[in-house]
């Protein structure tokens, strides 16, 4: 006979920032495997807006973006009816156990990560300490629904592993209680580099605006940044050490084709960088083409938006409480009656 637990879907918790620009970095990184996990496990995503706002945003614009991004994964391929899609900000128990947990987080720990001296060098102006304890807020995000795995690009490893060891401090301290949970990072896509400068990750807050391609940009603009992508002397398509750019657009290229390393070096065997940016481009296009036009659909139907992320919120919310309800009664705190 079957266990309870072996009969279980593994669970798999991820979150976007709505930060403005969705990058193919972010896509293939992480996006396009949410969808593609989507059958096999029990699934649930998020808008991570309370993420969003350790850099300063403009209210209005800051309400757009979400609301774009939000469409904008629905078109990626996120199906409501299997996966609850909601928005952080509505969803009260990941600020809530944000706090406990920052309370099980040391100091030095947080220090450590390489975001966090990043992003305060990038916004020396407004150092603030949402920005300093933005990985226990991750962690809560991810604790709060048990999950297994968590798919992400390789910048988020190490928060995952912050995730990891407050979950086991808090489990060695009281008794089992989270699920301690694991990347899921893929081999091709967990590094999409700068079009411009291949050895830093794409970002979408490169002041280069052909360092990155949005899933959003027009096919003129993303066959032109292409065509522009840096490469090297060699002038042979082959994967290799000190390579940077032909390895990332062979990275890229493998992930929107489902072609090997040695398919692509084959398909490009005595042709030029040319050719092989214009092929890059091309199959770039062919694949965000769908997605752009049910962008352009959802965006259309707000109401159908709104629905989906409070429904997914309400399940959200039930889900999350069962485990905030359990860690504030290990803690010790008076259990509510109303
Ligand atoms: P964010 O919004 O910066 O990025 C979303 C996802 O995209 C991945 N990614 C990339 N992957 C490959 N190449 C790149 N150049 C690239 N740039 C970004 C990121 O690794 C990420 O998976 N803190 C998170 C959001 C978050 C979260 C969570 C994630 C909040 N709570 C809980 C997982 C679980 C972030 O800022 O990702």
């Amino acid at each position: 006979m079957e266990t309870e637990a072996t009969e279980r879907k593994k669970v798999i918790f991820s979150a976007i920032q709505p930060s403005g620009t969705i990058t193919l970095g972010n896509y293939l990184g992480a996006l396009k495997n949410w969808i593609d996990l989507q059958d096999d496990y029990n699934c649930i995503f998020a808008l991570a807006d309370l993420h969003t706002i350790t850099v300063r945003q403009e209210p209005a614009k800051f309400r757009h973006n979400a609301l774009e991004a939000y469409a904008l994964l629905l078109a990626c391929g996120i199906d409501i009816e299997k996966s609850p899609f909601f928005i952080q900000s509505q969803v009260n128990t990941h600020a809530q156990l944000a706090w406990i947990l920052n309370c099980y987080t040391q100091f030095g720990e947080l220090q450590r990560m390489t975001q966090f001296k990043d992003k305060s060098a990038k916004h020396a102006d407004n150092v603030n300490a949402g920005l300093f304890t933005y990985p226990s807020l991750m962690a809560a995000d991810i604790l709060l629904y048990q999950a297994d795995l968590v798919p992400v690009g390789a910048d988020q490893k190490q928060h995952l592993e912050l995730s990891r060891n407050i979950a086991e401090r808090f489990n060695g301290i009281y008794s089992p209680t989270f699920t301690v949970p694991d990347p899921y990072i893929p081999k091709q896509g967990a590094r999409i580099m700068s079009l411009q400068e291949p050895t830093r990750k794409m970002s979408k807050s490169d002041e280069n605006v052909n360092a990155y391609v949005a899933v959003l940009d027009k096919p003129d603009d993303i066959m032109r940044k292409f065509k522009r992508a840096v490469t090297d002397s060699d002038a042979c398509v082959r994967r290799a050490e000190g390579k940077d750019g032909v390895n990332n657009l062979m990275g890229i290229y493998s992930c929107v084709t489902g072609l090997t390393d040695e398919q692509i070096e084959k398909e490009f065997e005595g042709k030029g960088y040319g050719d092989f940016k214009t092929a890059v481009g091309e199959a770039v296009i062919e694949h965000l083409r769908p997605i752009q036009e049910r962008y352009a659909d959802f965006m259309k139907n707000k109401d159908y938006m709104e629905q989906c992320y409070t429904e997914s919120a309400k399940l959200a919310l039930s889900i999350s409480s069962r485990t905030l309800n359990k860690v504030m009664k290990k803690i010790g705190f008076i259990p509510k009656a109303f």
